[in-house]
């Protein structure tokens, strides 16, 4: 498989004296994958989003986007091709209205007026939030705040989009359009996706998984895979889905429970085919 994002041998540590965060790290992005990063805070993932994105500089080892190595000569050119959706929807709105939102990273990269204006108006309407255009931030809920921040990273037209706990700090409905909206943008524009998450339904539709733990990946497998080890993440502090929650629980009563992960449906489905049995 194609790779998009590449990184090997990488050793990165914040300071001189400090300890290595990443020591001899290695993980490989395929083009069109859906990947999640989970784990604890401070277990490196944030850090991990910058040395992708180029902000911040590793000691020794490279980084490969879309296959050129990384350097001072080319990492403005790079980052391009990275679009990040952060935390705190408040902190991310730089216009003073929606359009001007979408407009400041174009500005940015001198896209001329005519074709700005275009591009501002073809990702609010992918967003939904076109009719939003002439809004001021203040009247958006923090949903639609996160779908603004997207769409002025879609307008750049990355390759990658980077979202750091981009529903972290939203409610469950938002949380929901956030994650629809980017599901459907991986598809319609070919997006390879990392989505650092605490949000195990988020998480959940990922192709693959990658569980941190300061700085060491501990597991990359598909979803389910991960998450059919319930224990083990609580035993690292994270969360799991309410399926495994559900079936750890019904384990404790003595219940004889089906092996490897279900999704919720299939949870209900098979306690209700348990319950008619009886
Ligand atoms: N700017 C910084 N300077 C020094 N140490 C930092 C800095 N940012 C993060 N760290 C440390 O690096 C580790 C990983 O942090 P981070 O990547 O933010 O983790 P996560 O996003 O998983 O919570 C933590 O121990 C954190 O304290
Ligand atoms: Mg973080």
């Amino acid at each position: 498989m194609e790779k998009i994002a590449e990184i090997k041998n990488l050793n990165f540590k914040y300071s001189q004296q400090g300890n290595w965060l990443f020591h001899d790290f290695n993980l490989a992005i395929n083009r069109y994958e859906w990947l999640a990063i989970i784990g604890h805070n401070g277990s490196g993932k944030s850090t991990l989003a910058r040395l992708l994105d180029g902000l911040l500089v590793p000691q020794t080892g490279g980084i490969w986007i879309d296959q050129q190595k990384m350097n001072s000569g080319n990492v403005w050119q790079l980052r391009k091709k990275i679009g990040m959706v952060f935390q705190n929807p408040e902190n991310q709105f730089v216009g003073a209205n929606v359009a001007d939102d979408v407009a400041f990273g174009l500005e940015n990269q001198a896209v001329p007026y005519d074709k700005m204006h275009q591009r501002v108006a073809a990702a609010l309407k992918r967003v939904n939030m076109w009719e939003y255009a002439e809004q001021e931030p203040a009247n958006l809920s923090g949903g639609q705040k996160q779908r603004v921040a997207i769409a002025g990273v879609i307008a750049l037209k990355p390759k990658i989009v980077i979202l750091d706990e981009a529903t972290s700090m939203l409610d469950p409905e938002g949380r929901h359009e956030v994650i629809s909206l980017i599901k459907e943008l991986k598809e319609q524009e070919g997006l390879t996706v990392i989505s650092i998450t605490h949000d195990i339904d988020e998480a959940s539709l990922a192709d693959r998984v990658v569980v941190l733990d300061d700085g060491e990946i501990l597991n990359a497998a598909p979803a389910a895979e991960v998450f059919s080890q319930g224990q083990a993440l609580i035993d690292l502090g994270l969360d799991i889905p309410f399926s495994e929650k559900v079936k750890l629980a019904l384990k404790r009563q003595g219940v004889l429970i089906p092996q490897g992960y279900y999704t919720e449906q299939r949870m209900v489905d098979w306690i209700c085919q348990s319950i008619s049995k009886k």
